[in-house]
C-alpha cells in the first residue's frame, strides 16, 4: 500500500493544488515544503541576512519558528501565509534552497511529516531526497509560458501585481537555478511517473493521478 505520495516539479505546474485535492480525496496529510524555504527566505530577509550567509542561513533553519495551522503558514505567531506567496519571496526561497547545509538542517523536520494513514508532499526533492522511499513518486510539468500564464492568472484573481513577460523570465531564472545546483536538483526520481500538464486541466491531472494510485 502506499503511504508516502510525492510531487515534485518545477514552479507552476499546479503541484500545490493537486497535493490539496489527493490529500482531501485520499483523507491524508500534506507537506508543502516549498512554504519551508518561503518562510526562511522572509526570515532571513526581515533579520537583515545576506541570502547567500549559508551558515547564518543554515542557524536560522535549524531553529525557524514555523507552523502549518488549518492551511495557514504561521512564522512565531505571526500568520505568513499570503506574505510569502510574492514573487519575491519565490526568488528568496530559491536563493536559501540552493545551500547544501541549509537543506540538510530542514530534513529532519521535513521527514516527521510522514504519518498515518498518509502524506502527500509537494516540492522540488520529495521523492529525490526527502523520502527516497516513497511508494508513488510523480513529476509534474509544463511549458514554461503555460506555467507563467498560471501564474499570472492567479496573482491577478488575489488583487496582486502581475505583468506576464516579467514573470516568465522569473520562471526560467527560478527553474534555472532550482536545476543547476550541486544538491538536490530538481529532476525526476529514476522512479517517478512523469505527467505533462501543458495541456492537462485540474481534473484531469487529479484523474492521472488517482489511476496510479489505486494501481
Ligand atoms: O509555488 P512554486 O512552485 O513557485 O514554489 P515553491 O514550491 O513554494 O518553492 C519555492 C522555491 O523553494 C523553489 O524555487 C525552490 O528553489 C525551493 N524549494 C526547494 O528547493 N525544495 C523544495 N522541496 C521545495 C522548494
Amino acid at each position: 500500500a502506499i503511504s508516502i505520495l510525492t510531487i515534485d516539479g518545477p514552479s507552476g505546474t499546479g503541484k500545490g493544488t493537486l497535493m490539496q485535492l489527493l490529500a482531501e480525496q485520499l483523507g491524508w496529510h500534506t507537506l508543502d515544503s516549498g512554504a519551508l524555504y518561503r518562510v526562511l527566505g522572509l526570515a532571513a530577509t526581515r533579520q537583515g541576512l545576506e541570502l547567500d550567509a549559508a551558515e547564518a542561513l543554515t542557524l536560522l533553519a535549524a531553529a525557524l519558528p514555523l507552523a502549518f495551522n488549518a492551511g495557514r503558514v504561521l512564522l512565531s505567531d505571526e500568520d505568513v501565509s499570503d506574505a510569502i506567496r510574492t514573487e519575491e519571496a519565490g526568488m528568496a526561497a530559491s536563493r536559501v534552497a540552493a545551500h547544501p547545509c541549509v537543506r540538510s538542517a530542514l530534513l529532519d523536520w521535513q521527514r516527521q511529516f510522514a504519518r498515518a494513514p498518509g502524506l502527500v508532499a509537494d516540492g522540488r526533492d520529495m521523492g529525490t531526497v526527502v523520502f527516497p522511499h516513497a511508494q508513488l513518486k510523480i513529476f509534474l510539468d509544463a511549458s514554461p509560458e503555460i506555467r507563467a500564464e498560471r501564474r499570472y492568472k492567479q496573482l491577478k484573481e488575489k488583487g496582486l501585481n502581475a505583468n506576464l513577460p516579467q514573470l516568465i523570465a522569473d520562471i526560467r531564472e527560478r527553474d534555472a537555478r532550482d536545476r543547476s545546483r550541486p544538491v538536490a536538483p530538481l529532476c525526476p526520481a529514476d522512479d517517478a511517473v512523469c505527467v505533462d500538464s501543458t495541456q492537462m486541466s485540474r481534473a484531469e491531472v487529479l484523474d492521472c493521478v488517482l489511476e496510479e494510485v489505486r494501481r
